[in-house]
């Protein structure tokens, strides 16, 4: 759709919708103030869409002529095509998407135009128009989320085995594969893409029929235009239908989450991708350089994946604050809710889609990684754990590796590099065998049950993740 700014012009008093109850017209600045369809007017196709389920069932139900239905059709299409190809005027002064059709309809068709409306309130069509545009972004929103998931299982194949420390407190803990490491994002964003899918049901339900406020006196058939247009039930209230904007909310709670779950990651990317940690490298057409410092090759999209994420919460709080001072039923502060919740979806899909992208795009540096898992006596827990199973009580087991983890740090050394003789003068309970569990790899294996991260068990991961992209 091409995007034109809204002409203001002053309408003839007779073209407002409302203008006979008024003495003198709107001041020119509160018609900017209360207008929105310098952003309603993206609803356009969904507002169509509604607006011909809605005669068809007043042709359906002898409201309106068949004739009044056919020529409705015709110019609601036509209008489609304008406003598709750019050449459709919005005008300010019609304030909303819904007037600016309304007003177009009945320029081209006349009488019949005027007919579209009965039975029907602003109120319950742009209930209807929110809920179906935002029933198409979920479905976007999972299938972009599966893309992203299947990224994160394609990185996750090539590092079943790669070892890494994991982090706790951001200190080395235990090593972790690297494949097991992405998996835990896999996970999140396998609840992400349940929480839209359970959203959805709430979603698609169908608020026209309930008017204004408190329903028709037409005898209109709801089910029918619930049908028309897909929707898996009828809103049960008329009050509630017009004035409850939980729909959205929850739909911005879960971008929400899935921002979050992602500026997570784009921490870690950063931190990975810094000289100090230099565990990974973006490529280079997810960066961009300093203007004054030369060497700099900045990780900007996940930079501004994590602030982004500050604006997409920022959008949450402003949905739950529009709604709770509300009373029933329907307020103007619902048109509030539309450009939160249209940024929500932009900044949502286009993040899920660069992400999916450079996943990519990242090249691990397997010796950094490894080097690092050895650096931080990260096999400190496997050793106590060896302890154990030779009969020392886990406590006491922890306490004689915290003592020999404080004499090789004075020894500046690893734990594995300590000499056996040495290793002994903490519990005698030590032999030989010892630096079989003192190594990475041993550590790794050791982890082997559901949701461990023994390589045979990431590789099994794996197996079930790509199971449940099906
Ligand atoms: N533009 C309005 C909105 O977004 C449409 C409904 C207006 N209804 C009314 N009674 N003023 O909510």
């Amino acid at each position: 759709m091409q995007e034109q700014s809204p002409k203001i012009n002053s309408l003839d008093a007779k073209d407002k919708a409302w203008s006979g109850r008024f003495n003198e017209p709107v001041a020119e600045l509160v018609k900017r103030y209360t207008a929105s369809v310098d952003f309603d007017k993206r609803l356009a196709e969904f507002d169509i869409q509604g607006s011909i389920a809605h005669a068809r069932m007043l042709g359906k139900q002898d409201i309106i002529s068949k004739e009044d239905v056919t020529a409705i059709e015709k110019g609601l299409n036509e209008i489609r095509q304008e406003i598709r190809s750019g050449t459709f005027e919005w005008l300010l002064d019609l304030e909303d998407v819904h007037l600016n059709i309304e007003k177009r309809l009945t320029d081209k068709i006349g009488d019949a135009g005027k007919r579209l409306h009965t039975g029907r309130s602003r109120n319950d069509q742009v209930a209807t128009d929110v809920r179906l545009w935002l029933r198409s972004v979920v479905d976007d929103v999972i299938a972009g989320i599966r893309k992203l998931q299947g990224s994160i299982l394609e990185l996750a194949e090539q590092h079943v085995d790669t070892v890494m420390p994991g982090f706790t407190h951001l200190q080395v803990a235990q090593p972790v594969t690297f494949g097991h490491h992405l998996l835990a994002y896999f996970e999140m964003l396998q609840r992400d893409a349940e929480r839209f899918a359970d959203a959805r049901k709430r979603i698609n339900r169908l608020p026209l029929g309930a008017a204004a406020l408190a329903g028709t006196s037409y005898p209109i058939d709801r089910e029918f235009v619930a049908k028309e247009l897909g929707f898996d039930e009828v809103c049960r209230n008329s009050l509630d239908a017009v004035s409850d904007r939980d729909f959205a909310i929850e739909f911005t709670a879960a971008a929400a989450l899935v921002m979050t779950h992602l500026s997570r990651f784009s921490e870690e990317l950063i931190l990975w991708s810094s000289p100090r940690f230099g565990f990974i490298d973006i490529a280079d057409r997810f960066c961009t350089g300093s203007s004054i410092m030369p060497q700099k090759k900045n990780p900007d999209v996940p930079e501004l994946v994590r602030g982004k994420t500050g604006r997409v919460n920022g959008h949450l709080v402003a949905l739950l604050t529009l709604m709770k001072g509300q009373p029933l039923a329907y307020n103007k502060d619902n048109q509030e809710d539309k450009e939160p919740l249209f940024d929500t979806a932009d900044t949502l899909l286009v993040t899920l889609e660069i992400y999916a992208d450079m996943l990519r795009g990242i090249k691990v540096d397997k010796t950094n990684m490894r080097n690092a898992a050895m650096e931080g006596f990260a096999t400190a827990t496997d050793l106590a754990d060896y302890l154990v199973k030779k009969g020392t009580p886990f406590r006491d087991a922890h306490e004689a590796v915290a003592l020999a983890v404080r004499y090789a740090v004075q020894q500046n050394c690893d734990l594995a590099d300590l000499p056996l003789q040495e290793l002994q003068k903490f519990s005698a309970q030590i032999s030989d065998d010892v630096f079989g569990v003192l190594t990475l790899e041993g550590s790794l294996a050791s982890r082997n049950h559901i949701g461990g991260t023994a390589p045979a068990q990431v590789k099994k991961a794996i197996a079930y993740a790509k199971q449940q992209l099906k």
